[in-house]
């Protein structure tokens, strides 16, 4: 279980808070969503929790709470280990996510080097397996490949590939099919389904598009200005919005919209 409590994140340069004080909650197996307009403080929400927010950039206070230890207040090593072994991430943009001189297998296989006692033999069937777990056809071409040799559903592919490696319990994705076409992005969201329904991976999914959001989520928080302003149980929210900018969120989503 992750839970966040009353996390305010400030930049110093910025004059208010990125996130102004949020309460939320991922039990296991859960697959929360969390959205709200550009700028709301999603991304930094994620960075916070997956430990990548530069620490000398901004002052951080409240909790977040992985399995009981708050990782805002734990040595870097340990920290380092919580966020490569239990936590994974994948964003939006897998090309510039990923190393392009770096072929697909030595990607995938990275958190393993690091985290892990695996020989290079067993890292690379563990890159295979998960390569497979993703769908993606040929697992041993991909290996071999490098970026640019993928298409970008391979590549949010590899990414999630990546991301579970390490057998994570909370995965965090940040817009993960925005840049997708719309069957692309249908598929991506039914791996995620099934990732989760497989292995009891919980996840954060971070979109700006309610629709998705809808899709696989259970509950869901609706962020604005820093603020969660609205959540609760996917179903409930869509269709009995409590906060005005909810209702603005559903209300701009056109009525027979794919997306
Ligand atoms: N490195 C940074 N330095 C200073 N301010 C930042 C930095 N990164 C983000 N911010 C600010 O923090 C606030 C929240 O940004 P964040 O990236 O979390 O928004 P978001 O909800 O993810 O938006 P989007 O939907 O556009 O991705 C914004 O006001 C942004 O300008
Ligand atoms: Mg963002």
């Amino acid at each position: 279980m992750v839970e966040i409590r009353d996390l305010h994140v400030r930049f110093h340069d910025a004059s208010r808070e990125a996130v102004a004080g949020i309460d939320l909650t991922i039990h296991d197996g859960e697959i929360v969503g969390l959205v709200g307009e550009s700028g709301s403080g999603k991304t930094v929400t994620a960075m916070t929790l997956s430990g990548l927010i530069e620490r000398k950039k901004v002052s951080l206070s409240g909790e977040v709470l992985v399995g009981g230890r708050d990782i805002l207040r734990l040595p870097r090593t340990e920290l380092r280990t919580i966020q490569g072994r239990e936590i994974g991430v994948v964003f939006q943009e897998p090309m510039s996510a990923m190393d392009p001189l770096m072929r697909i297998g030595a990607q995938v296989e990275e958190a393993l080097a690091v985290h892990t006692q695996l020989t290079k033999e067993q890292r690379r069937a563990r890159a295979l397996e998960v390569l497979r777990d993703v769908d993606l056809p040929a697992p041993e071409e991909i290996y071999r490949k490098y970026p640019h040799e993928c298409s970008g559903g391979q590549l949010q592919r590899v990414m999630i590939a990546a991301a579970i490696v390490t057998d994570p319990h909370l995965l965090l994705l940040d817009e993960p099919t925005t840049a997708l076409d719309v069957t692309v992005q249908a598929q991506i969201l039914a791996l995620l389904r099934r990732l989760n329904q497989e292995r009891g991976i919980s996840m954060l999914l971070i979109s700006h598009n309610l629709q998705v959001v809808r899709r696989i989520c259970s509950r869901v928080a609706v962020m604005q200005r820093g603020k969660i302003v609205e959540k609760g149980e996917m179903e409930r929210v869509f269709t009995a919005p409590q906060h005005p900018y909810t209702a603005k969120l559903i209300n701009a989503i056109p009525h027979r919209a794919q997306r």
